[in-house]
């Protein structure tokens, strides 16, 4: 396949908040214009694809993810010459960009959902899933089960109920009607044909609904998946489709089809496990959920993450193991949400840059395409008093001045409050001084980012899981042609030997990849490694 159609699968994706990253014009909040002043810090970083978190009109009821208009920027973020500006200054600097399709909902305020609702007559009635009592689709579940009782909700105006998967005033499209299909389909070509590179589809499970179903993962949601690739590669050949899909793996192979639906799933499962992984100090959690994951057409990849703009779900595990996670990374109540905890990943890793490195090392290193979520990078705390998932969307911290030198407003304005605690504050964390000491976490970031990027091996490779008889040492082969990388880590607090079966690869030498140091020759012999607490190397296997 054509390298430069299949370019997701060297990328390292940064997933990014337009108001929460730089606000040049001093209202409180981030846009475009601020963005692209930042452009030149993520080339840097070294990630060549953004994500941007929806940025359309929107009454901002699910920050941005109620949209009620798709084929606009929202006023407080700039005009649609400003994105076409800061996607220019992207690519012009080597960045793809990645924007969000909210296929399942609109926002109530939506004009469709306004005429919808407006008489049971109205020629956009059907646009909607609309019923006269709450009895249809008992058997789907509750997915914001914090805030909502029922997926119906009463309109008054129509003096019906219509269905919605997410919050009440998030109604869903009824993708039975050739309409919407056509209509969404028209927003994906506006989009593209603008010069995105691709799409994250949001919610693409609850698509279609069906008596007696879950309503999730429905072949006639496929159908309409497959439909739009089918379209947008006869139109736009090489723009990527990623699908949030929380589900368990083969559910979300599903979202691959044969190569013909999404080219890239988001890795729902495997991320609570690393988090399990290294809290047990066990590789099993990891080894199990790879173990489970189908094989994926050729064209296709995972994406992986540790955390994002939600919650950290705990949907895709078992009740023992949420019961678990919630009790060692949310010891304190107020971090749980819905089924998951709402903290970023320097909290959850209690601040400990070892574990941070490792989580990273990880993340970078799985068979996949990763996806870090800003600030992540400098260790940025979360505040979770503020509601729902918002204390981990608060503003950058750039530097240790006047608003975290993310804005110039009066600081009451900010849309949210900046990290102010001793140890996660804006003064102690921020890109400034981060960038002002080789040994910072930014730096190793940079340093980590850079070697994953030096080769197509962690990108395109094979995976083999090693067994050493030390649990606590999580040990895998990735290869590409000729190019062989073994990663091993430690997950545990404690050093630890290992003994490596290397047998196969008997007359390489292994290479630390950070500083080039070489290691003794692989012999028939078991290889001994030590590995100090949370520590971990990627190693160039080479015939010398
Ligand atoms: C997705 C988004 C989440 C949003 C929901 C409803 O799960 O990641 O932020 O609230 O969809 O649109």
């Amino acid at each position: 396949m054509a390298e430069e159609t299949s370019w997701y699968k060297d990328a390292v994706i940064y997933e990014l908040s337009v108001r929460g990253f730089y606000d040049a014009d001093g209202d409180g909040g981030g846009e475009f214009r601020g963005l692209t002043l930042k452009l030149d810090y993520l080339a840097e970083l070294g990630v060549n694809a953004l994500w941007l978190l929806p940025f359309y009109p929107s009454p901002l009821r699910d920050d941005g993810y109620d949209i009620s208009d798709y084929t606009n920027i929202h006023p407080a973020y700039g005009t649609l010459d400003d994105f076409k500006m800061f996607l220019d200054e992207a690519h012009r600097r080597g960045l793809r960009v990645i924007t969000e399709l909210v296929l399942n909902h609109t926002s109530e305020q939506h004009p469709w959902f306004l005429e919808a609702r407006s008489s049971r007559q109205n020629p956009r009635r059907d646009w909607y899933v609309w019923s006269d009592t709450t009895d249809r689709y008992k058997r789907a579940r509750i997915i914001f089960s914090d805030t909502e009782l029922s997926n119906w909700a009463w309109d008054p105006v129509s003096e019906s109920y219509y269905w919605h998967r997410f919050f009440s005033h998030q109604p869903d499209l009824n993708y039975d009607n050739p309409a919407v299909r056509e209509a969404m389909w028209e927003v994906m070509r506006f989009w593209l044909e603008m010069g995105v590179d691709g799409m994250r589809l949001d919610a693409v499970p609850y698509l279609v609904e069906r008596e007696s179903t879950s309503c999730e993962n429905l072949p006639e949601t496929h159908d309409v998946l497959k439909s739009l690739r089918a379209r947008a590669d006869r139109s736009f050949p090489g723009k990527l489709l990623l699908a949030e899909a929380n589900q368990w793996p083969r559910d979300v192979a599903a979202y691959f089809g044969a190569g013909d639906e999404c080219q890239m799933a988001f890795h729902f499962p495997l991320m609570p496990r690393m988090f399990m992984a290294v809290r047990l100090e066990d590789r099993k959690p990891i080894v199990e959920i790879l173990q489970s994951t189908p094989a994926i057409p050729d064209s296709c990849q995972w994406g992986l993450f540790l955390r994002n703009h939600d919650e950290l779900t705990l949907e895709m595990v078992t009740d023992e193991e949420r019961d678990y996670l919630r009790d060692e990374f949310a010891r304190e109540r107020r971090a749980l949400l819905n089924l998951g905890i709402r903290r970023r990943l320097a909290p959850l890793m209690e601040g400990d840059r070892r574990r941070i490195e490792l989580m990273n090392g990880l993340l970078l290193s799985l068979p996949g395409t990763p996806i870090l979520y800003y600030g992540d990078e400098i260790g940025m705390g979360d505040n979770i008093y503020l509601g729902d998932r918002n204390g981990v969307r608060t503003p950058m911290q750039w530097n240790g001045g006047w608003n975290a030198g993310f804005s110039a407003a009066d600081p009451e304005r900010l849309y949210a409050p900046v990290i102010s605690n001793p140890v996660y504050g804006y003064q102690a964390i921020n890109v400034d001084s981060q960038r002002r000491y080789s040994h910072s976490l930014l730096s190793w970031m940079k340093q980590a980012i850079r070697i994953r990027q030096s080769t197509r091996v962690f990108g395109r490779g094979s995976m083999e899981v090693l067994d050493p008889l030390n649990h606590r040492v999580f040990a895998f082969l990735r290869e590409l042609g000729e190019e062989k990388i073994l990663v091993v880590s430690n997950l545990a607090s404690q050093a630890q030997a290992a003994e490596l079966d290397l047998r196969r690869w008997k007359g390489s030498v292994p290479i630390e990849m950070s500083g080039g140091s070489l290691f003794p020759p692989i012999t028939e012999r078991p290889y001994l490694l030590t590995l100090g607490p949370y520590q971990f190397y990627w190693f160039n296997l080479r015939r010398l």
